[in-house]
């Protein structure tokens, strides 16, 4: 899968927890919410730190459990606080969970 790289199966992830992973240096979370799995870098727009993966998952929106602001994981949008994530396009084949490579010097969306 051309501009994709293999980064869990999809049986190890857990609507409970987030999965953190690390593709090409950049920390990444996926979360599953219901058969729909998620991938934001793991980096909060208040201050930045890389803790959204702890956060409180209710329905599609994320909680940072450092200071509460909370994203929209379909939009990136805050719903609480400001700013947005960058968001991973996430592909789902034979049971493996493929996200999108970073682009050179822009990262994700
Ligand atoms: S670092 Fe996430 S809400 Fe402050």
């Amino acid at each position: 899968m051309e501009g994709f790289v293999k980064v869990a199966e999809e049986k190890e992830l857990s609507t409970r927890r987030a999965t953190r992973v690390v593709v090409e240096g950049i920390d990444i979370a996926l979360f599953l919410v219901d058969a729909d799995v998620y991938a934001v870098q793991n980096d909060c727009p208040h201050q930045h730190f890389s803790k959204l993966h702890e956060g409180v998952l209710n329905g599609c929106e994320i909680t940072c459990p450092m200071h509460g602001w909370t994203f929209d994981l379909r939009s990136g949008k805050a719903t609480i606080g400001s700013g947005k994530l960058k968001l991973c396009t996430v592909k789902i084949s034979n049971g493996s969970v493929w996200i999108e490579k970073p682009k050179a010097g822009t990262g994700w969306n």
